[in-house]
């Protein structure tokens, strides 16, 4: 009898330390699913507002007019580093919640590491998608009719944006842009300035930009910068620039 007590004892025992060891383990599995969570939210305050978007096409899809290595070098170096250095910039400040476009209008007022650092990050993701494989074609419909309107012809305005691009002493970019009347007008920006920024002599709406820095070309056209410009024509994306002239319309005509 004794020795069946025993027995029952021990059992009892065992099976309230495997409970114990069962909701332990529960409970710490459970904790560390809660750890990782608000680490993910606290990472995605920062990174999701400001994300670094995946190129819209493969490495070599611009190829021969854009080689693969300018693009992997350019994206995943350049790009990437604008990113980072943007987000360190503007980290604990009150940026982090803002609009880039809020903090664009207001560039000046703000520290020179976020306008450059932050005209790169938002220049080159405008430049990729302004661009894809088999493009250039020639702009169709209202966009067509507005370029023959204010350049009197497609050959013209690509003449004066080339040129835009072709004069940019050191480094920079060539944009055609609307104004806050409705009207194109080509421009060129220095280093990473665009014309959203407030300190930017011609400001409107971005539809079209050219990348101008050396890193854009120098692998495949070394000091030949008229011949990338010349290239740059057959990957341009226009079915998407005359998405952002009807949206920049419809919002001047408010
Ligand atoms: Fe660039």
């Amino acid at each position: 009898m004794k020795k069946m007590k025993f027995a029952l004892t021990v059992i009892v025992l065992v099976f309230l330390v495997l409970q114990y060891s069962f909701i332990a383990q529960a409970q710490n599995i459970s904790k560390n699913q809660t750890n990782k969570n608000t680490k993910k939210e606290n990472n995605m305050k920062t990174t999701d507002k400001f994300e670094f978007q995946a190129l819209p096409y493969a490495y070599d899809a611009l190829e021969p007019f854009i080689d693969k290595l300018t693009l992997e070098i350019h994206y995943g170096k350049h790009h990437k580093a604008y990113y980072e250095n943007f987000l360190a910039a503007i980290k604990g400040t009150e940026m982090e919640s803002m609009d880039i476009m809020y903090i664009f209008r207001n560039i000046s007022k703000y520290p020179v590491a976020v306008r450059n650092n932050g005209g790169g990050y938002y220049n080159h993701t405008f430049y990729w998608e302004g661009m894809k494989a088999s493009g250039g074609d020639l702009p169709t419909g209202k966009l067509s009719d507005a370029i023959t309107k204010s350049f009197t012809s497609f050959d013209e305005f690509k003449k004066q944006f080339s040129d835009a691009g072709k004069t940019r002493f050191g480094s920079g970019w060539a944009w055609l842009s609307l104004d806050d009347k409705g009207k194109l007008f080509i421009s060129s920006t220095p280093n990473q300035d665009n014309p959203l920024m407030d300190l930017t002599e011609k400001k409107g709406t971005p539809l079209l930009v050219m990348d101008v820095w050396e890193h854009a070309y120098y692998l495949k056209y070394q000091n030949k910068r008229p011949d990338y410009i010349e290239a740059f024509w057959n990957v341009v994306n226009w079915e998407e620039v005359a998405q952002r002239y009807e949206k920049a319309l419809s919002q001047v005509s408010k």
